[in-house]
């Protein structure tokens, strides 16, 4: 794989070092895309989805802010930044700290932003149920910090938002937020357990909150073609979600697994793994279908396929 390295350094495990950059940029989005990575069940890859891609859209080019918005902090670790003592978006969904103050620039990647989550962050399902416009409060902060990264001349292309393992306030803040969902789904018996719960919570949003989100894609995740299961659970998907599924899986890789551990993507931690290698080429995929993304036409092609 030609893109995945620049150089052929040997990997360094423990420090990023240099920037990571593909020869061949990716397609810039019309506009701004924000993605919400959600998913109630925990353990199915949301987090590795998030920063890897997050990663590789950097590496193409593009502008890229990764929100943590799960408790546990895994984003905000695996991006290698600050989340313990610092203000991260609890702050900022309480209205104490102004958004612009917590993004945090992630090492070796000049196009990758984060911000962090604290353990505080769970206190949010609770303290957001009293406020004002409660399911609102991420959607005004990130136009908040879009509107202020437009107006310096450095609009972002991309934002993912890590949503924690529950359907509670936090990820309906993150769906009320968004323009696409993004679904990632382990291929494993239950793999679809609990799809119908995740789907009836965006369509309840889309129809109350925020009518522009669309589910758009879905991507399966520790993907062992060895197995009939896998393969079982993949078909499923497929006849279930012909658009939206990015026949890409992401195979189940030790590197990937280990990367987090470094303060690392895989991207960086190992890129001419196979992980490393998988998620590139669904960033690409999900950059080429952003070509001259219009959230409306979207959700007409959508609706097409549904009734296919
Ligand atoms: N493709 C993969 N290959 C191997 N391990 C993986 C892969 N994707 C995720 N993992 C591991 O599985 C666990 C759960 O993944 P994670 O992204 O944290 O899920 P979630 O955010 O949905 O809880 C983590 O330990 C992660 O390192
Ligand atoms: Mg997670």
């Amino acid at each position: 794989m030609d893109d995945s390295r620049e150089t052929q350094e040997p990997v360094n495990p423990k420090k990023v070092i240099g920037t990571r950059r593909l020869k061949e940029a990716m397609a810039k989005p019309a506009k701004l895309r924000i993605f919400t990575v959600a998913n109630q069940k925990g353990g199915v890859g949301k987090t590795t989805t998030t920063v890897n891609l997050a990663a590789s859209l950097a590496m193409g080019g593009l502008r890229t802010l990764v929100i943590d918005l799960d408790p546990q902090g895994n984003a905000s670790t695996a991006l290698g930044v600050e989340h313990r003592e610092n203000d991260g978006i609890y702050e900022v969904l309480m209205g104490t700290t102004p958004i612009e103050k917590v993004v945090q620039k992630v090492a070796g990647f000049p196009h990758l932003e984060c911000i962090s989550s604290n353990t505080a962050l769970a206190q949010a399902e609770i303290n957001l149920v009293s406020m004002v416009a409660r399911e609102l409060r991420l959607k005004e902060a990130i136009q908040e910090l879009v509107a202020a990264k437009q107006s310096a001349g450095v609009g972002y292309d991309y934002i993912f938002i890590d949503c924690p393992p529950s359907l509670g306030l936090l990820t309906v803040n993150a769906f009320a937020a968004a323009q696409e969902l993004l679904i990632p789904i382990q291929c494993e018996y239950y793999a679809l357990e609990g799809l119908t719960q995740l789907l009836e919570t965006y369509s309840v949003v889309k129809k109350r909150l925020n009518n522009d989100l669309a589910l758009s894609t879905i991507i399966l995740t520790m993907f062992d073609g060895r197995t009939r299961l896998a393969n079982d659970v993949a078909a499923s998907v497929r006849s279930h979600f012909p658009n939206e599924l990015i026949d890409i899986p992401i195979p189940r890789a030790v590197r990937v697994s280990e990367a987090p551990s470094y303060g690392q993507t895989v991207m960086t931690y190992d890129p001419g793994s196979p992980g490393a290698i998988a998620y590139l080429q669904v960033a690409r995929e999900i950059a080429e279908r952003g070509k001259g993304f219009d959230s409306n036409v979207v959700s007409i092609n959508y609706k097409k396929g549904e009734s296919a």
